[in-house]
């Protein structure tokens, strides 16, 4: 029978039901932990499945749940120090290392077919390691040590993810989790910082290319919607407001007794190199060909991301400083759509090809379009001598080694995050034929690129025409679980 629990939205943490909920749910999938420093540790567990089941309740003890986080966050924000934030996930190849059967994870985790099933099938039972084919990826065996072995098949049964403000705080956390991991028998096999970038003032986050990121969510707290619509600039016409089942299912492994109140979540981890200088390189590329001069020049950028550095959509206006705060409350096509020819925000631009707010045709309501929403949890990694803030030279910028830990939750890997990389990013023909790949995250492997179609003058399609894309390879990644609390408990 459905849970009923997964068709709400604008949730109350103090209403009851809520609260059962939260208490059994980890932290940073309905709401990001926002801190500025990350460990991840990506573990094989022991050969002993006891040995395995005891490590997991040890790291259990660290584990933030909802409930957790909302009280830390309160904490940090009447000036308190709060404890580390943490999270565990478990992949299908580490389930089996706890001693559950095919036939059991079958059933527990049941992926059903999506609306739109593009064959084969993207499966967290799989790991992400088989489906590179799908995603366009590069070979496993190409991956950085750790992700995969040698001949490219998957080797992590587990990650903990750390979080905190204060380095030093972390450093310990992770020094800890890393004492429990080695003393239960179990191997670490990638430990990856993740670095948050700001802005100047420090108002927003930065990935590597020097754009604001992480703004436009789905919501699922109301008091989350509720500053959308009263202090960033409405709800209407793009309501962020998404029902927990878009990122939340019922944990079938917890304990009978939790059954009704114990969620859990898909998490999709990919390590994006970005290569900073190629990127940059060619938005000058862009500007060169539509003749554009001084300030002027800022828009080619904007055309490839969606969004001016500052967050500004190229969608509202033509030139940057729209930031205060940075708008989200726009749809492309439809009876509100602000560019449905895109003149202003071309079809290729990064977030118009994942969130194309209205240009699906025969989905009236957006409907389906927002049923391959995600949640995005990532974080930058690496550092730079001179940080995107500062405006760094071309060359001061990086060729590689740094990028994005893009980190994503949801209700289901295959019509969520695989759909919206295989049939929309790295798809030549998405949204209507000729627009070309996604110049920022398109993984063009098996796919023949063919060159975008660039606005010129502003307001005007198909101006000129660049080719753009390929400046962020995938370095590793998996699909993980992130189990409730009951079930973790129960091991
Ligand atoms: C290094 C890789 C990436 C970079 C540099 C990047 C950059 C950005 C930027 C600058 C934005 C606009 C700000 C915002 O709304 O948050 C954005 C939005 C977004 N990105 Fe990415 N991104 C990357 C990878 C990905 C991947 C792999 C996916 C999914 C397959 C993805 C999905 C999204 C989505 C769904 C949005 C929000 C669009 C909207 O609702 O308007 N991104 N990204």
């Amino acid at each position: 029978m459905p849970n009923s629990f997964l068709t709400q939205s604008n949730l109350e943490p103090a209403e009851p039901r809520v609260e059962k909920v939260f208490q059994r749910l980890q932290g940073g999938i309905l709401k990001g932990h926002g801190r500025d420093h990350t460990v991840q540790l990506f573990f094989r567990f022991p050969g002993n499945t006891a040995q395995a089941k005891a490590l997991v309740k040890a790291l259990t003890a660290k584990v933030t749940s909802m409930t957790q986080q909302l009280a830390d966050s309160a904490a940090f924000k009447s000036g308190e120090t709060t404890r580390p934030f943490c999270s565990l996930f478990l992949t299908a190849k580490g389930y089996k290392a706890l001693g559950f059967s095919a036939a059991k994870l079958a059933a527990a985790f049941p992926e059903p077919p999506s609306p739109i099933q593009l064959p084969p099938q993207v499966k967290f039972a799989d790991g992400m390691a088989k489906h590179g084919p799908e995603l366009g990826d590069p070979a496993p065996a190409t991956w950085e040590p750790g992700y995969a072995d040698a001949a490219g098949a998957a080797v992590i049964d587990g990650m903990v993810l750390l979080a905190n403000d204060s380095l030093p705080a972390l450093e310990f956390a992770a020094w800890d989790a890393g004492r429990i991991l080695t003393s239960g028998g179990a191997e670490t096999l990638v430990t990856q910082a993740g670095l948050a970038l700001f802005n100047k003032d420090k108002s927003q986050n930065l990935e590597h290319f020097g754009y604001v990121d992480g703004r436009s969510q789905p919501t699922y707290l109301k008091a989350d919607r509720d500053r959308e619509e009263h202090q960033l600039g409405g709800v209407s016409p793009w309501d962020p407001a998404e029902p927990v089942g878009r990122v939340l299912v019922p944990d079938a492994l917890a304990p009978a007794a939790d059954a009704a109140h114990s969620f859990g979540s898909y998490l999709v981890y990919r390590k994006l190199d970005q290569n900073v200088k190629g990127f940059k390189s060619k938005e000058q590329d862009v500007a060169d060909a539509l003749g554009l001069t001084g300030v002027a020049r800022e828009v080619a950028g904007a055309y490839a991301v969606g969004r001016f550095e500052d967050g500004t959509p190229v969608v509202v206006r033509d030139r940057d400083g729209l930031n205060l705060p940075v708008p989200n409350n726009f749809v492309f096509s439809g009876p509100a759509g602000a560019d449905p020819s895109g003149g202003k925000c071309p079809f290729h631009a990064h977030v118009r090809k994942v969130s194309p707010r209205g240009d699906t045709a025969g989905d009236p309501d957006n409907a389906l379009e927002r049923s391959h929403r995600i949640t995005r949890r990532g974080i930058t990694y690496g550092t730079r001598a001179v940080e995107p803030k500062d405006d760094p030279t071309i060359d001061q910028m990086p060729t590689g080694d740094v990028g994005l830990l893009f980190m994503c939750f949801q209700a289901s890997i295959d019509n969520q995050f695989a759909f919206m990389q295989r049939a929309w990013a790295n798809s030549v023909g998405f949204v209507k034929p000729g627009t070309g790949l996604d110049p920022v995250i398109a993984q063009p492997a098996g796919t023949v690129p063919v060159p975008q179609k660039w606005p010129n003058p502003y307001g005007t399609p198909a101006g000129a025409t660049v080719g753009f894309e390929s400046f962020v390879t995938l370095r590793g990644g998996e699909f993980f679980f992130c189990p409730s609390l009951p079930f973790l408990k129960s091991l």
